[in-house]
């Protein structure tokens, strides 16, 4: 995924935003090394308009030789011809105005494009989408979301879809499916290195042909042995397996979790109409804003939405300071579903909410990079005609 240089974090966010989900950024040349060792796999590096000239230069001319794979997009303030010539000698791939961020991700796309003609078929295999489910409160709906929302991206088979239960500790993805494991990632433990597609497909368990489930050690003390190295490489492995990795976390920002979330193309935010919840949302939001993740790529979920309980979903926006992008009422038939260990949208997929999770699919495969950016605050007017078009805008 494409990564940024940047020391504004203003600019990096905006940057972040118009480029495809799970970018990375780092404030300064000198980090971008290392992090570049750490991905061999990175295909481009977008040079923010903060950048002295003179250091782009070096980056080029460093790459050129030593990552030929790897394109430089400079975005400088402003163009200059003469600028222009000495970055193209110098290796650079593009340079492109800050003000225009269509022609900033077009040139982050033909990189692409470039690095998968000079990799071969077998590199544009399979590019699979991380979407996280996270919430730092138990009990408000992460893992109900987390399957209904996987088997809804299985499309009826035509997508193939992982669900990984990141709950170390207390996973329920295997018992809310009625799987019964033989193998869960502890398995993995010690493998860091040597994870490979077959290794990983041999823990997984199948649920449907387009669902396979990677499920939690059966004991909590086990959490503790896995690594966020493991947590990273589990994902990345994955990742070219299949066309969607959907990811159910534990209640806590505990450091398998953030590498989860570090890992993630898409967040869902699941919060519930109550203060406690909203509080805590609120200061994860915040944590997240702070840790640079998933920003623009953050979708909030009100689950229980239809609770009677004197705050509705215009209250939790203006609280939260960001859009609902889906809403779940309470009903007997999700909690009876879970119980009977068939999700509600495999039970009954007419009923309201298996459309609202079909619905919050189709908002994560069909919205394009860069235009999600629910986390705006809403201004204090919209009309709920304005935030229904929105919310709602996909594949353009
Ligand atoms: N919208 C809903 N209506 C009724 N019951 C729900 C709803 N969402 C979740 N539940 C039930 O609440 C319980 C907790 O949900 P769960 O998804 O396990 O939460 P979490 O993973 O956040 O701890 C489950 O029994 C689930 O069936
Ligand atoms: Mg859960």
């Amino acid at each position: 995924m494409p990564v940024i240089v940047d020391p504004d974090s203003t600019t990096a966010r905006r940057l972040l935003g118009a480029l495809p989900p799970g970018c990375q950024s780092v404030d300064t040349t000198e980090r971008l090394l290392p992090w570049l060792a750490q991905h061999p796999e990175e295909y481009v590096v977008v040079l923010g308009p903060n950048i002295s000239f003179g250091d782009g230069v070096t980056v080029c001319e460093s790459l050129r030789v030593s990552r030929p794979a790897t394109s430089v997009v400079f975005v400088r303030p402003a163009l200059d011809t003469a600028l222009l010539a000495r970055a193209m000698q110098a290796g650079a791939r593009e340079v492109v105005a800050m003000d225009d961020l269509h022609l900033v991700a077009g040139a982050v796309s033909r990189a692409h494009t470039f690095s998968q003609a000079l990799r071969g078929p077998e590199a544009s295999k399979h590019n699979g989408h991380v979407i996280s489910v996270f919430s730092p409160k138990g009990g408000v709906g992460k893992t109900t979301v987390a399957v209904n929302l996987a088997l809804a991206l299985t499309d009826n088979g035509s997508r193939q879809v992982c669900l990984v239960d990141f709950d170390l500790a207390f996973g329920d993805v295997a018992i809310t499916l009625q799987l019964f494991p033989s193998h869960t990632i502890e398995h993995a433990i010690g493998s860091e290195e040597d994870l490979d597609p077959p290794m990983l497909n041999s823990l997984l368990t199948r649920y449907q042909d387009a669902l396979k489930v990677l499920a939690a050690p059966s004991h909590p003390d086990v959490r503790e042995r896995i690594t966020p190295l493991l947590i990273s490489k589990v994902l990345r492995t994955l990742r070219t397996m299949y066309d969607y990795v959907v990811v159910d976390t534990a209640p806590a920002f505990d450091e398998q979790t953030l590498t989860a979330l570090d890992e993630t193309d898409e967040c869902i935010i699941v919060a519930t109409l109550d203060v406690p919840t909203l509080k805590n949302v609120k200061v994860a939001l915040d944590t997240l804003e702070m840790l640079n993740i998933g920003h623009g790529h953050r979708y909030l979920l009100l689950n229980r939405a239809d609770d009677a309980v004197g705050i509705g979903a215009d209250k939790v926006e203006a609280i939260l300071g960001m859009s609902v992008a889906s809403q779940i009422s309470t009903s007997i038939d999700i909690a009876a579903a879970t119980n009977a260990g068939t999700p509600i949208i495999a039970a009954s997929p007419h009923h309201p909410s298996s459309s609202a999770f079909r619905n919050l699919s189709t908002l994560l495969v069909g919205e394009p990079a860069g235009v999600a950016d629910l986390g705006r605050t809403p201004s204090a007017d919209s009309s709920d005609n304005d935030r229904f078009a929105k919310l709602f805008r996909i594949k353009r």
